[in-house]
């Protein structure tokens, strides 16, 4: 079979000068389409989604939209464009010139690297394919189907480096990409945040505010790495990041406007009489919350890691912001605090900063997460009704690191095993919250309709009106 690759994948790595690559590529996308069909969205091969389809990296070519077939989208391979010589920025090899191939002793430590952030790709996919059969309207269905198929881009572009630079064990990494899924006792996703399932809306909401803004905060370290396809594969990546990031935000925003309108028509604040109105209280989006933040939290790993230090020190992943941070990008001196418990209570200490890089990470990402929470917040302020949202400690239900050995309250008290499981249910989802929260989900798919639950947006997409028809069915 023949198959015009230039034209089925939009690309700017001049794809069609590289025939090995090409071939390579050729071979593994029979298997990412039938992942697709397997694992991806249900139900939903024969729509037409109003979607963006990335085709060039120009600020006009990136947010191309149009209908299509979901399994007919065009996932395409884009690099930043280059920057003219290009160092390594920070580690032993600090002022070498960036690296166009991948350096031999570091190549196990890089393929490394890319599989655990391609990994995530497929998965949030993998954890979001019942969605569509329970949306609120046809605006939230498309953003859904337009996160997923990012996120299919998303595993092309780790699979475009597995391919294009690490050979044969490359080739079976990237088969491996679509062998593993979230959930599966047998072979599981990499990362725990990646086998939560994810049932519902809200937590499709909180998933996408949270974790995917974990994705920023990984990609914009990697966008850092001496190893330069990486560095600019990373750089695009985060434009179609913010778009996830903002459906999450604004989905959040768009339920507690709901809920909070609810309650002041109907003079009520009890979690009772709020959920007869058919829209979720405000503790329990609280819950959800501490959830979704808390496992995103382990996301950045263990607190104190010599694999963060070498990664660093060998020019491969950066800090957040790398070459906007003003001092030595060596690290060997400096040192970075870190919490411990030591008798019943969290202490800090300070560690040496080049084995607390995941700490910090972790400390660039609460403060930015933290800021979208205030915003959540001031939409609860307009409305008079006296609630906040808070963020939870950061030792707050951890499962990786040294805070694991511990029972610590959002508040970042330690508490006994006995008080945590008495409480627990005031802090994490119960099974009744997810059973209420799963039982206000209905499909809502008439154009310009929205569920009973949530807000309709301040805007539609692309321009278009609310009641645009953003998904056809045929
Ligand atoms: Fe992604
Ligand atoms: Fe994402």
């Amino acid at each position: 079979m023949n198959i015009d690759y230039n034209a089925k994948i939009p690309n700017n790595v001049d794809l069609a000068a590289n025939k090995t690559l090409q071939r390579a590529l050729e071979h593994w996308q029979p298997g990412f389409l039938n992942w697709w069909g397997d694992m991806g969205p249900e139900g939903t091969s024969n729509a037409d989604v109003y979607l963006r389809t990335a085709i060039s990296v120009e600020p006009k070519g990136w947010a191309h939209f149009g209908y299509i077939k979901m399994p007919d989208y065009r996932w395409g391979i884009f690099l930043a464009p280059a920057e003219a010589e290009r160092k390594v920025n920070f580690g032993a090899h600090k002022g070498e010139p960036a690296w166009q191939e991948v350096p031999g002793e570091y190549r196990a430590n890089l393929r490394r690297l890319i599989v655990t952030q391609g990994d995530t790709e497929p998965a949030s996919v993998e954890q979001q394919r019942h969605l569509g059969l329970t949306c609120p309207s046809l605006y939230d269905l498309r953003n859904l189907f337009q996160v997923n198929v990012e996120e299919g881009r998303h595993l092309w572009a780790m699979v475009y480096l597995l391919h294009g630079y690490f050979g044969r064990d490359g080739r079976e990494e990237a088969e491996a990409l679509l062998e593993r899924r979230s959930g599966d006792a047998d072979n599981p996703r990499i990362l725990g945040a990646f086998n939560e399932p994810t049932p519902d809306w809200l937590a499709f909401f909180m998933f996408t505010y949270f974790t995917d803004r974990d994705g920023k905060y990984q990609l914009c370290s990697l966008a850092e790495s001496g190893f330069d396809p990486l560095a600019r594969t990373c750089r695009f990546m985060l434009t179609e990041e913010a778009h996830h990031m903002f459906v999450g935000e604004s989905g959040v925003a768009r339920v507690i406007q709901r809920t909070c309108e609810a309650m002041v028509a109907n003079k009520v604040d009890d979690p009772v009489a709020v959920r007869a109105l058919g829209v979720i209280d405000l503790p329990t989006v609280q819950r959800y919350l501490n959830f979704h933040f808390s496992v995103t939290m382990d996301l950045f790993g263990a607190d104190v890691s010599s694999n963060a230090a070498t990664f660093y020190s060998t020019g491969l992943k950066g800090r957040f912001d790398e070459t906007k941070i003003d001092d030595d990008h060596l690290l060997n001196a400096a040192s970075y605090p870190v919490l411990e418990v030591r008798d019943s209570r969290l202490v800090t200490t300070q560690a040496p900063a080049l084995n607390a890089l995941n700490e910090k990470l972790r400390d660039d990402y609460i403060r930015d997460a933290a800021a979208g929470v205030e915003r959540w917040n001031r939409v609860i302020e307009k409305t008079g009704i006296p609630f906040r949202f808070k963020v939870p400690h950061k030792a707050f239900h951890r499962r990786i690191g040294p805070l694991a050995a511990a029972h610590v309250d959002p508040d970042g008290n330690v508490v006994s095993a006995a008080e945590w499981t008495a409480s627990v249910d005031r802090w994490l989802p119960s099974p009744g919250d997810r059973e209420f929260v799963a039982s206000l989900m209905g499909r809502v798919a008439e154009p310009g309709r929205f569920a009973n639950w949530i807000a309709p947006p301040a805007r539609g997409i692309d321009n278009h009106p609310l009641d645009f028809q953003y998904v056809r069915f045929n």
